[in-house]
């Protein structure tokens, strides 16, 4: 019992784990040299990965200087010296394929047209003076006459959209300013989207019409509320 009792004791730090000694023999059993081995065994695999682990990243430095061009880069290949090709004739990106001569330029065969590409609805008309109201009346006032507040503090005077020339002016002709911009009126082209510059273009018919209709041209029911208005 006594024996038993001394080659029974608990290893250092591992709890609850026994090396057995035999009576006697002062020497550790299979466990004991195991515990001992592990340790460096441990340390020679983490060398060994960290090893192959440089070893790795050396085969991918190959794809990383594959052969290629920098963008813009001059390339002996090619015939015109540059490295990106030109498109070739015809490409449309994706969404950009514009058939619609009217809805786009705001032509019939190449000739300004007096009509819209789509039904104006009275919805329409309503987007588009909200349109006008934000991009246009700093210039062209709610009305329409040139005198916006950018012109009354200095920018060139665009003229009135009841003079003559652009009450007989077809419609495709304001789709085309708002589109290409006009002498120094700037292209409104990326800040309003094709079917609001419509929208936009029938909204000034109808401010021209407001400053140029005849009793005749107003509705029955609306006729006398304008008659009472004059006899106030
Ligand atoms: C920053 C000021 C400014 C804004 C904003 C502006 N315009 Fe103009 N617009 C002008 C000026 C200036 C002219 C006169 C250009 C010229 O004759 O050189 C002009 C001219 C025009 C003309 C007459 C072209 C002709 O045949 O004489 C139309 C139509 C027109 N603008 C529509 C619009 C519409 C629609 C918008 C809103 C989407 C708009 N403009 C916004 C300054 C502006």
């Amino acid at each position: 019992m006594k024996a038993k009792q001394s080659g029974e004791r608990k290893s250092r730090g591992v709890p609850g784990r026994r090396v057995l000694r035999y009576p006697g023999q002062g020497r550790e059993c299979e466990q004991g040299r195991l515990n001992r081995i592990r340790p460096i065994f441990s340390w020679t695999l983490l060398c060994l990965a960290l090893f192959c682990l440089f070893f790795v990243e050396g085969c991918r430095l190959d794809m990383h200087v594959e052969p290629r061009y920098d963008p813009l880069s001059a390339s002996t290949l090619f015939p015109d010296g540059r490295s990106e090709r030109p498109m070739v004739p015809g490409t449309v990106a994706r969404g950009h394929l514009r058939t619609d001569e009217l809805l786009y330029t705001g032509r019939i065969n190449g000739q300004l047209a007096n009509v819209f590409p789509f039904p104006i609805t009275k919805a329409d008309l309503e987007r588009g003076r909200q349109r006008y109201d934000i991009y246009c009346t700093p210039c062209h006032d709610y009305a329409g006459t040139g005198d916006g507040m950018i012109v009354r503090r200095g920018f060139p005077a665009p003229p009135s959209y009841h003079i003559a020339r652009l009450v007989n002016a077809p419609v495709g002709h304001f789709f085309d300013v708002m589109t290409n911009g006009y002498g120094t009126m700037y292209s409104y082209a990326d800040r309003v989207s094709v079917k609001d510059r419509w929208r936009i273009a029938a909204y000034i018919r109808a401010l021209q019409l407001s400053q140029n209709a005849t009793l005749s041209e107003v509705p029955q029911n609306e006729r006398l509320k304008l008659l009472m208005e004059k006899g106030k």
